[in-house]
């Protein structure tokens, strides 16, 4: 027993370690020989795919740290009443109200408006023969998309890329506590605070009239409630969709024949990044907490105790997924963690498939011969949400 919980936990810090980030497979491969096993003394690492859906699924795990008898640390008051970091009821009263804006018809209504800015973003680059996709496409892409959703006007979007990128930064909990970062919290709950002034004087048809004006049969948000959860919806879908675009293109261009189809066959884009939400995923693992004694696979979990639900492992559970290490589009019945599951299932995934969509079919259409420059690229330090910090291309030319 004492060995296994050595070396779970070797391989736990191992993952954290930056040298790991550009592969960490087969540390996740290793982990998935011990479904369940104890880390240290506060927190438990879930690796198998049907031992997280379950806990995903179990009313006596949370996701509210203050109920655990770890203490929380850096967490700021905005980030308080996000519904990331809630229990039902609460958390399923907030998010029915968020959900209620996230119409089908405001989501698919986003196309336009995507299809332009990967235009624009992609035609800056026309006359170059190298780019760095994430500087240049992966990262303005997503925000520029979330302001439009939101309703921030386009002047202030500059603005929002600032913020987006020191909030951002301040999801690492070693840099919570940054001057820098609580001032740019500040500021956009301020600027937040006044959209929402502004357009319960003048509504219009987007998310924050529709949230501010409170007129919800399932009831409304107070306003600290409301500018922390569109602060939320800004942050959630930034990095995370930064780095589904660049891990996909990564991995296509070191798929050669998946790309060249897909260029054939642009129909085949939801195979490709359903694929790669399961082989390379934005979000590599959650954290959850026992809300009771727990009995999984044998291991006691005492109540308080944290869980870590290792999404990138169990996507690769052989038990679940044949040849789970290869990339395949075509694999049937794939369903992977790449947007969680059970109450907490990603509120903007029908958002960012439409946004990756869009994404892939152009760049995989306009970029003639397009291939990598350094492999593997650098990647940025964050372990949760993994993604390269650049990713140079060069191609012959663009259509
Ligand atoms: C939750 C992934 C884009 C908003 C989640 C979770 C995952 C995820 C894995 C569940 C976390 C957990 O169980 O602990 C992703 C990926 C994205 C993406 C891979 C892009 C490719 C977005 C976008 C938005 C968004 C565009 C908003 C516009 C949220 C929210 C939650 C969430 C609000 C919390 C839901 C809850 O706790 O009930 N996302 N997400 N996400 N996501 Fe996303």
């Amino acid at each position: 027993m004492h060995s296994t919980k050595t070396s779970v936990a070797s391989l736990f810090e191992r993952l954290l370690d930056p040298a790991s980030r550009p592969n960490p497979y087969p540390i996740y491969e290793q982990m998935l020989e011990i479904p369940v096993a104890q880390l240290d003394e506060n927190y438990f690492l879930v690796s198998t795919y049907h031992e997280i859906l379950f806990l995903l699924h179990d009313p006596s795990v949370g996701k509210d740290q203050r109920k655990s008898k770890i203490p929380v640390e850096g967490l700021r008051d905005v980030a308080k009443q996000w519904i990331l970091f809630l229990d039902p009821p609460e958390h399923d009263r907030l998010r029915r109200l968020v959900m209620h804006q996230f119409t089908p018809e405001r989501i698919t209504g986003m196309q336009g408006r995507v299809a332009d800015t990967v235009t624009q973003l992609l035609n800056a680059q026309r006359d170059q023969k190298q780019f760095d996709l994430v500087d240049a496409f992966s990262y303005p892409l997503p925000v520029t998309v979330i302001c439009e959703l939101l309703g921030v006007p386009r002047e202030d979007e500059t603005r929002f890329h600032a913020w987006a990128d020191m909030l951002t930064y301040g999801l690492d909990p070693a840099l919570a506590m940054d001057p820098g970062i609580t001032k740019a919290f500040e500021e956009i709950s301020q600027y937040m605070s006044q959209l929402i002034a502004e357009r319960r004087m003048h509504p219009r048809d987007d998310l924050a009239t529709g949230l501010a004006l409170g007129n919800d049969p399932a009831g409304r948000m107070d306003d600290e409630t409301l500018i922390s959860t569109m602060i939320l919806l800004l942050l959630a879908g930034h990095e995370t969709t930064v780095n589904l675009i660049t891990n996909s293109m990564l991995t296509l261009l070191r798929h050669p024949q998946e790309l060249q189809k897909l260029r054939d066959h642009p129909e085949r884009v939801h195979l490709v990044i359903e694929e790669v939400l399961r082989y390379d995923p934005p979000v590599q693992f959650a954290t959850r907490f026992a809300l009771t004694d727990m009995t999984l696979h044998g291991v006691t979990i005492p109540q308080g105790s944290g869980l870590r639900l290792m999404f990138a492992a169990g996507d690769r559970d052989p038990r679940c997924f044949a040849h789970p290490n290869e990339f395949d589009p075509d694999r049937p019945d794939n369903r992977h963690f790449g947007f969680g599951n059970g109450v907490h299932y990603c509120v903007g995934a029908p958002l960012a498939r439409i946004e990756v969509q869009v994404a892939l079919t152009e760049l995989s259409r306009r970029l003639i011969q397009p291939r990598l420059v350094v492999d593997p690229p650098p990647y940025r330090a964050n372990a949760v949400l993994r993604g390269p910090q650049h990713l140079p291309i060069a191609f012959d030319r663009m259509e």
